[in-house]
């Protein structure tokens, strides 16, 4: 058996997604000691930021006439569609920056379509939890509701396009705790700390099958 698991954080040491992927994939490893956890950090190793664009122009150019650049990009590509393809089940860490998701992690969505295909459901049925953190809230009333851009992207893609058997856990307000004018969102801050926490669990047992 065989896990992968991807992080977006670029501070990993600190990473809130991290903490509650930790969660779920200890509930995995838990229940297949011998088994693989596959592991790629965006945030600690990002991807070349061209390597889409030499990637897709490559796709577009007879084998025989592409750049060793090309042929370099369209090799990390297939790799990345083949890490997604070979997973039993997948655990998927991603905080929104910047009102979405970041350019690190939308490099790897890219090389992955150009290396499965635009419409190549590469996570069909495959178990895969998805993490998000957030610093602070965009839930229906708020001020800033419609400002998440992240969430909905990375369901689309993750759901929709490569028909993950998709669980989304979303943590808000991650900031709450440091950020001077979120003092009074502190306890709502706590509960869905301990929510998230309590669903990665959740999770990590339906991931591994038990
Ligand atoms: C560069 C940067 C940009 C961020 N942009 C936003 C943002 O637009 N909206 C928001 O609510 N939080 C934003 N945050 C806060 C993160 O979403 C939040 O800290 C999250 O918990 C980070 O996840 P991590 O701890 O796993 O890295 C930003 C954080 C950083 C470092």
């Amino acid at each position: 058996m065989n896990l992968f698991r991807l992080d977006g954080s670029i501070f990993p040491s600190v990473s809130s997604s991290a903490e509650i992927a930790d969660r779920a994939e200890a509930e995995w490893t838990a229940a297949h000691p011998g088994g693989t956890v596959n592991r790629r950090h965006l945030g600690a190793a990002p991807l070349p930021a061209d390597a889409w664009v030499q990637a897709t122009t490559g796709g577009a150019t007879p084998e025989d006439q592409r750049t060793p650049a090309q042929n370099e990009a369209l090799a990390l590509a297939a790799r990345l569609a083949e890490e997604l393809e070979s997973a039993d089940a997948v655990i998927l860490a991603v905080p929104m920056y910047n009102f979405g998701v970041s350019q690190h992690f939308k490099t790897w969505v890219d090389l992955v379509i150009a290396g499965a295909g635009p419409t190549n459901p590469v996570l069909k049925g495959t178990p895969t939890a998805l993490v998000t953190t957030i610093g602070g809230g965009y839930g229906p009333g708020t001020p800033r509701e419609g400002w998440d851009h992240s969430t909905p992207y990375l369901k689309r893609v993750v759901g929709d396009v490569w028909q993950a058997d998709l669980t989304l856990i979303k943590r808000e307000l991650t900031l709450a705790a440091t950020t001077p004018g979120m003092e009074g969102l502190k306890d709502l801050a706590e509960e869905e700390h301990a929510q998230a926490l309590a669903a990665a669990r959740d999770i990590g047992r339906v991931l591994a099958g038990v």
